[in-house]
């Protein structure tokens, strides 16, 4: 029996990381891993508020999206049924397209950096991914890509905002690097050579 891994895919909004998180999963198919691919915001009704909050259906303060995070991801991990803790019981590779390192990215630009990491502090401590993956890629070309893709721009989806998003990612990364695996890999290549290298990290897990 193959042993079971859980994987967190990271980076600003375009940087890859659904494409990424598909590779992944067929490459650990093909190691022999059932896998489970699942995102956050999750499409709960926690995740469904989230979403409307992003995309101005709905007004909500910095404070009470980060609130909103830290209940989502719990539930993420905690449903009965589907949460990400039962799906690894039951031997699935789980890989989540974000989970706590996108609030302390994200909500870290609203808020104090150490409140958002107490304030998920349960989820962390829950479970901490087995490898954290950064996609990097610079802010311009995410901006192009999104653009490209979507005809309306989701709430922290703007250049000035990525870019400090970008550099809060770095700083959690310092402040957290003796208790998270982290493995940062250039997204500026093709899709193919992205996922060659996130699995040579990958592989020294197996
Ligand atoms: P994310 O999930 O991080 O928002 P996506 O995987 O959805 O990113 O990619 C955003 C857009 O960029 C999509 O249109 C996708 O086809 C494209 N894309 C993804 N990876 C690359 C890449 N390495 N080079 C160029 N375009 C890419
Ligand atoms: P996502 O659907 O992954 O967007 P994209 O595919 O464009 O990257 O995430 C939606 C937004 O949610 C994105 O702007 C990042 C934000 N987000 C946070 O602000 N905090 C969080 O903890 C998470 C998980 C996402």
């Amino acid at each position: 029996m193959k042993k079971n891994l859980f994987i967190a895919l990271e980076g600003i909004d375009g940087s890859g990381k659904s494409t990424q998180a598909k590779f992944l999963a067929a490459n650990f198919e093909k190691e022999g891993h059932k896998v489970y691919l699942t995102c956050e915001p999750t499409d709960g009704p926690i995740g469904a508020m989230i979403r409307s909050i992003f995309n101005h259906k709905m007004e909500a303060d910095h404070r009470v999206i980060a609130g909103l995070f830290v209940a989502d991801r719990l539930e993420h991990l905690l449903n009965k049924t589907h949460g990400i803790l039962k799906k690894l019981d039951e031997g699935f590779t789980v890989i989540s397209d974000r989970y706590c390192f996108s609030s302390y990215a994200y909500q870290g630009v609203h808020m104090s950096l150490d409140w958002v990491i107490e304030a998920n502090s349960l989820s962390a401590e829950l479970l901490r991914p087995d490898l954290n993956i950064f996609i990097d890629v610079d802010p311009e070309i995410s901006m192009v890509r999104l653009n490209k893709g979507r005809d309306s721009i989701e709430l922290y989806e703007t250049l000035e905002n990525l870019k400090i998003v970008k550099d809060k990612y770095f700083e959690a990364f310092k402040k957290l690097n003796s208790k998270e695996n982290i493995f940062i890999t250039d997204g500026n290549y093709s899709p193919e050579v992205i996922a060659a290298n996130i699995w040579k990290g990958v592989s020294q897990l197996l």
